[in-house]
């Protein structure tokens, strides 16, 4: 295996059950990841980019196939063990930005450090940081419903910087942003991508977003029917 795969996917296949009926969302995807690769995965509606997105995040496991982060297999692991490979090593940035409301931008962004065993005062000064390469100084004392929808989306980014994780995963960052928002939210992406070498994953439908990407992928009916790199 190739030291730089930061992941590693193998015939994954993912088929939920509703009732009598089953839904073949993903379909034998093979697939590598090196770290500092900025990739978009794209493909219609149902394609299943997000449910490949959640089992690339540990949000969720395959039915058949092999995952590997950093060269451990983590397709295997059990809820608690995912769920702390997920804190350790993975931010999420979600369409709906999913911050607590009524809640400051500060104490949204400290969130996942709560869980850690970092003390109180480090914890703070990690979130002032965050917010700061967001572009958020000023701000931090802002609640929620305080801060406008580029500003929210901004937050969910610092939030998802804050424990340092090796995977940046965005399920279309900029769906509910109006262009030049989503195109200054892109920005911060290209910039964590360049500056920092933090290897992010991003969902999108739109052709704008995805040119910051030097890797694609498009799915259609759960399989991978297209790669393109530079
Ligand atoms: N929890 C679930 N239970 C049953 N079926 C599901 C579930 N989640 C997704 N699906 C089905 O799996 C397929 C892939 O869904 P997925 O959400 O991955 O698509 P997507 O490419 O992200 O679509 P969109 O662009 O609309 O977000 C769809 O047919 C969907 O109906
Ligand atoms: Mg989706």
């Amino acid at each position: 295996m190739d030291n730089n795969d930061l992941i590693r996917i193998e015939n994954l296949t993912r088929v939920y059950k509703v009732g009598e009926t089953q839904v073949r969302a993903l379909s034998g995807i093979s697939y590598r990841v090196q770290q500092g690769d900025l990739l978009a995965i794209m493909g219609p509606s149902g394609s299943g980019k997000s449910t490949l997105m959640n089992i690339i995040g540990c949000l969720d496991k395959p039915t058949e196939g092999k995952y590997y982060l950093e060269g451990e297999e983590v397709s295997t692991l059990d809820k608690n063990k995912l769920a702390r490979i997920r804190n350790k090593k993975i931010g999420f940035v979600f369409q709906t930005f999913n911050l607590l409301s009524r809640t400051t931008a500060l104490e949204n962004t400290e969130l996942p450090l709560l869980y850690s065993n970092i003390p109180r005062k480090k914890t703070r000064d990690l979130a002032y940081k965050a917010l700061s390469v967001v572009g958020l100084e000023g701000r931090e004392l802002h609640r929620t419903n305080q801060l406008s929808g580029g500003e929210q989306q901004r937050v969910a980014i610092a939030r998802a910087l804050v424990n340092s994780p090796s995977l940046l995963l965005a399920d279309e960052p900029t769906g509910n942003l109006d262009t030049k928002t989503g195109a200054e939210i892109m920005d911060i992406f290209k910039n964590l991508n360049q500056e920092k070498n933090i290897t992010i994953i991003l969902v999108t439908h739109d052709p704008d977003v995805s040119k910051i990407a030097h890797k694609k992928i498009y799915l259609r009916d759960g399989k991978i029917i297209k790669e393109e790199r530079e």
